[in-house]
């Protein structure tokens, strides 16, 4: 099986989101939370965690947003979990995303987006030890 870093971001948090959102990923069948925390994230871990991005544009606006409010950050684990949440977020702009999709039902803005999920084994190692080094 496999495991993977999901963060409810502010905006999940401020709208009162979180509880469905949690929901959808609890009623897939086989996948367990086996690590949540609500947290407000600064800036020496929102670099590791986004790092790849740094010198785009979007780079500054997404580090201010992520810090902006307190995110729900989880471990996920079960069966193709990590390409399983993906799937369930729906892609990056939420406009893009089908309605069903948890970026399709309540997105907009596409640094607004609600949900992050690790996007490949190895990220989903990396960030776990990011937010979570006991768990590593
Ligand atoms: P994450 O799960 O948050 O990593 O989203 P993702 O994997 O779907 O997208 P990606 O890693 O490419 O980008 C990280 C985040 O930066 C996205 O979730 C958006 O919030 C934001 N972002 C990405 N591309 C753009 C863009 O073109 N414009 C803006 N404004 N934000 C972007
Ligand atoms: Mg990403």
């Amino acid at each position: 099986t496999q495991r993977t870093l999901v963060i409810l971001k502010p905006d999940a948090v401020r709208r009162g989101l979180t509880g469905e959102i949690i929901s959808r990923i609890e009623r897939k069948a086989g996948w367990q939370i086996t690590a949540l925390e609500l947290r407000t994230l600064d800036t020496e871990i929102l670099e590791q965690h986004y790092g790849e991005h740094k010198g785009k544009p979007f780079y500054e606006p997404l580090m201010g947003f992520m810090a902006s409010g307190p995110v729900v950050v989880m471990i996920v684990e079960g069966e193709r979990v990590i390409e399983g949440v993906r799937a369930l977020a729906g892609p990056t702009d939420p406009i893009a995303a089908a309605p069903g999709s948890i970026r399709g039902d309540y997105g907009v803005i596409v640094r607004e987006n609600l949900i992050h999920a690790s996007d490949s084994e190895e990220s989903a190692e990396r960030e776990v030890k990011i937010f979570f080094p006991g768990r590593g």
